[in-house]
């Protein structure tokens, strides 16, 4: 049986995450976003990718800070994930402070990172690959840790969100 080939595509489960960028003191240039399409792309050196619209806020911020953070988010965040992170912009909303999640430091980067995520992972950008309506971001992955909070983890599947125990 045939389907159309976007919905197939709806069958590929993602990870559910918050790419964050900027600079963790400055609420008007810090930001981050929920995004769906990450993945590893490369074990040596070790590389990730992120697909991002062009409009993003935060592609804004990764492209001036040439760096970005993985939050790897537990079902704690959902809500702020969906309804935040996802929905709101960052150029007009500190999305930190409207979700109640704190922005710490990230240790090699120039980032604020969520305090409340699950594993952090710090990239900073190789390069850009325009791919159709979606530019592809490849970091190099140089700092990664977990913060201590459990929980199943956030992935996207189906266009909705599930829990991985
Ligand atoms: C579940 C979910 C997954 C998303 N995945 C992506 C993604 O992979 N890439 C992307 O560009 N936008 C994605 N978005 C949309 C952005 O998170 C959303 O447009 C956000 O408000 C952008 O914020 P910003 O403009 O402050 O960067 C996703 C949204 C949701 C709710």
């Amino acid at each position: 049986m045939s389907i159309p080939l976007i919905s197939a595509l709806d069958y590929i489960p993602h990870p559910l995450v918050v790419v964050t960028a900027g600079d963790p003191e400055n609420p008007k240039r810090r930001g981050g976003m929920a995004a769906a399409w990450v993945s590893r792309v490369s074990w040596s050196p070790p590389l990730v990718m992120v697909s991002i619209a062009p409009e993003r806020f935060t592609l804004e911020l990764i492209r001036e800070f040439k760096e970005f953070a993985i939050n790897v988010v537990s079902e704690d965040l959902e809500r702020a994930v969906m309804d935040v992170f996802g929905t709101l912009s960052g150029r007009d909303t500190d999305k930190f402070a409207r979700a109640g999640v704190g922005a710490v430091s990230a240790k090699k980067i120039k980032a604020p990172v969520i305090r409340e995520a699950a594993v952090v992972i710090e990239c900073k950008v190789l390069k850009e690959v325009e791919a159709g309506d979606h530019i592809m971001v490849v970091g190099e992955v140089i700092e990664a840790y977990r913060s201590g909070v459990e929980g199943p983890l956030l992935l996207w599947h189906r266009g909705s969100v599930t829990k991985l125990k």
